[in-house]
């Protein structure tokens, strides 16, 4: 859990950005509900000195003393980059550099590293198959070129063979046991839009998350359907290697409350990493609500690990559950559709057979002893919470 400066600050953020950042995870009460680290994202990377080290540029004049400023407030402090020559934003990626950057930001005390794929696709898809002659100096040139690398990219396919997904793996475990070798414990969190199935192979190359899909926005068609979306994953997560669908827009203000409410309960469903991505020095109470609800959290947090599916789908309204530790289960009842409606569920369909004690997690109520079914009106896009203790 933390918070990452990417969905609200995009490529303008800076130092002072991301002190706020943390002196708003404190004075806000996220830091104390778990909210511990501050990711920078892409655009701080600078140059290379005579010696190949990366410097940060001028928005970040000086690492050390921010990594410094970060760990007095009790919160760690993450970094970007990509296994690539350039990063998605065109700076500077860590290709051929993978120890001296680890070296680099395990001397900063950075505790955490986003690893984003960008353009070491140009190197996979030099390895496609049936390349002609033209097509491979189209590739090689684009890798030694960022203004082409988009155009280039838009037009690559994402299907890889089995010799592409290992050329992958490998670049993330190099750079795996390039932190490793620095001795400093660094969050390795691989991010490749959910190509060649990461999920079978991520926790083997060192992932402690891996990102399941594009990037998300921040609407209800882009969230929806990225939570909707993780179908059939679950067996793939669990305790230090997660199931990763993107950041949180809570805040950013393109959705409504229940629709930032029906965000939260799936990340938490999904024991999704929680990196709130809004301004948090601007935030509104209800925001602020959304994101510190204890319950909710908890769910996520759950030591057991077990990441949640779909149970239950008709129509627009879909039942999702899992399980926690001590037998209780989180079950979130969905309205995918346009009007407010009632969702019936059924205890069995959520593993519960007999009586249970339930609580309705976003309003904080617990409603008592009940079996067999609950019904419950769920607004428009929006989310009921409930937990179940038998
Ligand atoms: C990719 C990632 C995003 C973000 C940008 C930065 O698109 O998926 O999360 O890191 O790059 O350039």
């Amino acid at each position: 859990m933390g918070w990452n400066s990417w969905n609200h600050f995009g490529r303008n953020v800076n130092d002072a950005d991301v002190r706020a950042a943390a002196d708003a995870l404190v004075s806000s009460g996220m830091r104390d509900a778990g909210y511990i680290y501050v990711n920078i994202d892409d655009t701080w990377e600078g140059t290379r000195d005579a010696e190949g080290n990366i410097q940060s540029n001028e928005k970040f004049p000086d690492m050390k003393a921010l990594a410094d400023y970060v760990h007095s407030k009790g919160l760690k402090l993450g970094i970007y980059s990509s296994p690539g020559p350039k990063t998605c934003a065109g700076f500077e990626g860590s290709y051929g550099h993978e120890e001296q950057d680890a070296r680099t930001y395990a001397a900063w005390g950075i505790d955490y590293l986003k690893y984003d794929l960008c353009s070491y696709r140009l190197i996979l898809a030099q390895q496609a198959d049936n390349l002609s002659a033209a097509q491979k100096d189209v590739l090689k040139q684009a890798v030694a070129d960022p203004r082409q690398q988009r155009m280039v990219m838009m037009r690559m396919s994402d299907a890889y063979s089995p010799k592409q997904i290992e050329t992958m793996k490998a670049a993330y475990e190099k750079m795996h046991q390039a932190l490793a070798k620095t001795g400093r414990p660094i969050v390795f969190s691989l991010c490749q839009y959910g190509l060649g199935d990461v999920w079978k192979w991520g926790a083997s190359v060192g992932g402690n998350a891996w990102r399941t899909t594009g990037d998300i926005r921040d609407n209800y068609g882009s969230m929806s359907a990225i939570g909707f979306g993780q179908l059939d994953i679950a067996q793939y997560a669990g305790p230090g290697h997660w199931n990763d669908p993107d950041m949180l827009e809570v805040g950013n203000g393109g959705m409504t409350a229940d629709e930032y409410r029906t965000h939260m309960s799936l990340w938490a469903l999904l024991a999704a990493p929680l990196l709130a991505g809004n301004d948090l020095s601007k935030m509104t109470p209800e925001t602020l609500s959304i994101l510190t609800n204890h319950d909710i959290i908890a769910v996520d947090q759950d030591a057991l690990g077990k990441q949640a599916d779909r149970v239950w789908a008709s129509g627009a309204k879909e039942i999702w559950s899992r399980p926690l530790t001590g037998g209780a289960v989180a079950v979130g009842l969905f309205n995918r559709g346009d009007e407010a409606t009632s969702v019936t569920l059924n205890f069995s369909n959520a593993g519960v057979r007999g009586p249970a004690k339930v609580r309705d997690l976003w309003a904080g109520k617990d409603l008592g002893r009940m079996r067999d079914t609950y019904t419950a009106t769920v607004p428009r896009h929006g989310v009921v919470m409930l937990r179940l203790e038998p």
